[in-house]
């Protein structure tokens, strides 16, 4: 048992407090990582804000980077002190998905528990009265039990923050390219939404050799920023006028449109425009999460009669243990700058101003730094 220090919320819609909490051992299957960087992303904010219904007290934060200081009973204590990225989805590895190699579909993750690998929480309050942790990770705290699934080893050189970057912005945008989407070199492809996400399909764009990478937000801070990351081309969207925003799109792509759209949002006007904007055979990503229950519409008719295509992608497709050293080697290799994503490093105390600030669009990622 030790304290430590996280950010905590009573339920889905609740403000963040900052708390000192206990701690419990590693028991079976299960590290104790101290936490160096935890990001800030949009899913956080959905909770925090109440658009998707959470069961609490819960430590926040699915972002993180650590170092590995005790390993439970059984495990090879060699891994204490090595550097990790943290996986929102520690893979059971028994269920169909995770023995098809679909990790990002698991079920059966114990993270979906809040909880440790038994199902009980390894957090509690001075009083004793138990409380989660986020996705079985809650990287919004000094440190964590987790599932031994969880954590990647990190190679030596990448920064806390650009592993933390790594764990899912940089996994789900730059993997909703390679991974699900599969674009080739030579496509055009057009991002709506640059937030941690948007910016890192825009890398995957680049890494892909997409042809023309069409940067969309109503950010022009955010704009400038895709333009050093490799877009081509922008648009700047009136939300006041999404068909204008649509027609801009077809125009940058050439060719009656980009052959991808990603929208990296979950706003069904924005979701609407990804479909809108395509030309016949070409595919909308939705990455964004929308609040639970919204709808969105498109019209089936030139969407059948075009052959186009909508997919999902969760997680980029990511097989943690596989892709977050790969992208770490891109990241050394200068082929995936990362740390240009981030634009503010902020103590845990400050997170609910980091709130703030990616509610009023005006953030990229923010990083606690530990
Ligand atoms: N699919 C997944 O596995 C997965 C993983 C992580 C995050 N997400 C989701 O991805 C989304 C993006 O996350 P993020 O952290 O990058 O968010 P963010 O808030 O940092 O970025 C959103 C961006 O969209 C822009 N925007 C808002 N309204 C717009 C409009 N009408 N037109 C154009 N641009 C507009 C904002 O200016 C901002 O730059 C969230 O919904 C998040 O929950 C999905
Ligand atoms: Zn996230
Ligand atoms: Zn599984």
């Amino acid at each position: 048992m030790r304290e430590i220090t996280g950010a905590v919320i009573e339920g889905s819609g609740s403000p963040v407090v900052i708390e000192e909490l206990l701690l419990a051992d590693p028991g079976p299957g299960e590290v104790l990582v101290r936490m160096t960087s935890a990001g800030v992303c949009h899913s956080d904010l959905h909770v925090r804000d109440g658009h998707w219904e959470r069961q609490g007290p819960v430590v926040m934060g699915h972002e993180g980077a650590g170092i590995i200081e005790e390993v439970g009973p059984g495990l090879d204590p060699s891994a204490i002190g090595r550097p990790v990225a943290l996986t929102w989805l520690a893979p059971c590895l028994r269920c169909r998905d995770c023995q098809r190699g679909r990790q990002w579909l698991c079920q059966s993750s114990p993270a979906l528990r809040h909880a440790g690998l038994d199902g009980t929480p390894r957090v509690a309050r001075a009083d004793g009265q138990p409380v989660l942790s986020y996705l079985s990770i809650g990287t919004m705290s000094t440190a964590q039990v987790v599932p031994a699934t969880a954590v990647v080893p990190m190679p030596d050189g990448v920064p806390p923050e650009v592993a933390a970057l790594i764990g899912c912005g940089v996994s789900t945008g730059v993997g909703a390219v390679v991974k699900t989407a599969q674009v080739a070199a030579g496509d055009t492809v057009a991002i709506i939404g640059l937030g941690g996400v948007g910016l890192s399909c825009v890398m995957g764009a680049l890494l892909a050799g997409a042809r023309r990478i069409i940067a969309v937000d109503i950010s022009r801070a955010k704009i400038d920023l895709a333009g050093t990351l490799g877009a081509t081309h922008w648009v700047h969207a009136d939300p006041a006028n999404p068909a204008a925003t649509v027609e801009a799109i077809k125009t940058a792509a050439g060719d009656g449109g980009p052959d991808f759209v990603f929208e990296a949002i979950g706003n069904p006007v924005t979701i609407a425009q990804s479909v809108a904007a395509l030309p016949p055979g070409g595919t909308a990503v939705l990455v964004g999460l929308t609040r639970f229950g919204q709808l969105a519409q498109f019209e089936p008719f030139p969407f059948v009669d075009g052959g186009r295509r909508i997919i999902g992608s969760n997680y980029g497709s990511a097989v943690a243990a596989v892709d977050f050293p790969k992208y770490a080697e891109f990241y050394l290799a200068g082929r995936l700058p990362i740390d240009k994503l981030i634009d503010r490093r902020l103590a845990l105390a400050e997170v609910e101003d980091a709130f703030d600030r990616l509610r009023s669009g005006s953030a990229a990622r923010q990083m606690i730094m530990f």
